[in-house]
């Protein structure tokens, strides 16, 4: 019934078009609390968040998003009970089975962010042919993040670079902001310029702390499997109304 009710909104209300963020981070929080308040299991509000992140790419596609980028399993969420991790780790697997060919039809480019080597191997070849399969779709591009930790990346970065200037192929005066742009796994992607978070938590849970710097941040009480089309337009609508400095001063 959302997902019907979603995916009819065809352009985004009260919302300047020309003004829209190239570039959208989710922290998809409630899960749990969502099914709880149902009195259904954990896993049931991860399986309806799933369902939910579906029409906002869908939506974010059809509104001419450039790029969504999902929180979908940090570094320490295997700290979770077994049967949560590996209901999970079953979920996308599949959700990358049953959706892949509706991605590609929609032209949705899905990248993955995050160490994906302790992952399960069948997700690990699902996440690569996935990403083999729409390399060259422009609609959208998708970016999730599985088993990601933002001081994990920034420390493989430090190490990928430390590598290079051992082994002579770049001088320490060239490390500069750019280049380490493009040692993180956002590289050639843009800054995102928002970030909602779902479930009111005002932190930024060790996610792209390089790359939001300067992005600004919504939250919303609303817990993720309840957010809707409606209300990704008032979040763009907040962000419309901000005045982006980048740390200059106003003269
Ligand atoms: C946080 O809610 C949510 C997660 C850790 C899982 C998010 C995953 C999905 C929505 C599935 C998406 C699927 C793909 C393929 C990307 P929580 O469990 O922390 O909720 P709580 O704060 O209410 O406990």
């Amino acid at each position: 019934m959302t997902t019907q009710l979603v995916s009819t909104i065809s352009k985004p209300t009260n919302c300047d078009r020309q003004k829209l963020p190239q570039h959208i981070a989710i922290i998809m929080d409630g899960n749990g609390r969502w099914a709880r308040k149902k009195g259904l299991p954990r896993i049931e509000g991860h399986r309806q968040g799933a369902n939910t992140l579906k029409e906002i790419l869908r939506t974010c596609k059809n509104w001419g998003i450039d790029t969504l980028t999902a929180y979908a399993f940090s570094t320490e969420n295997w700290g979770r009970p077994s049967t949560e991790v590996g209901f999970l780790m079953n979920l996308f697997e599949r959700l990358l089975r049953k959706e892949l060919q509706e991605l590609k039809e929609e032209g949705v480019r899905i990248r993955f962010l995050g160490d994906i080597s302790p992952l399960p191997s069948s997700l690990q070849q699902k996440i690569s042919y996935s990403m083999a399969e729409t390399r060259q779709n422009q609609a959208i591009n998708f970016n999730v993040a599985i088993n990601y930790g933002s001081r994990k990346e920034i420390v493989k970065v430090c190490r990928d670079i430390a590598k290079k200037v051992a082994l002579g192929e770049l001088y320490p005066d060239e490390i500069n902001e750019n280049l380490f742009s493009q040692y993180l796994y956002t590289s050639n992607s843009p800054d995102p310029d928002l970030l909602i978070r779902t479930g009111g938590e005002m932190r930024l849970s060790n996610f792209l702390l390089w790359q939001m710097a300067y992005t600004e941040i919504y939250v919303i009480d609303t817990l993720w499997p309840d957010f809707d089309a409606q209300q990704l337009a008032k979040a763009i609508a907040s962000y419309q109304k901000r005045d982006r400095r980048f740390g200059k001063k106003v003269s």
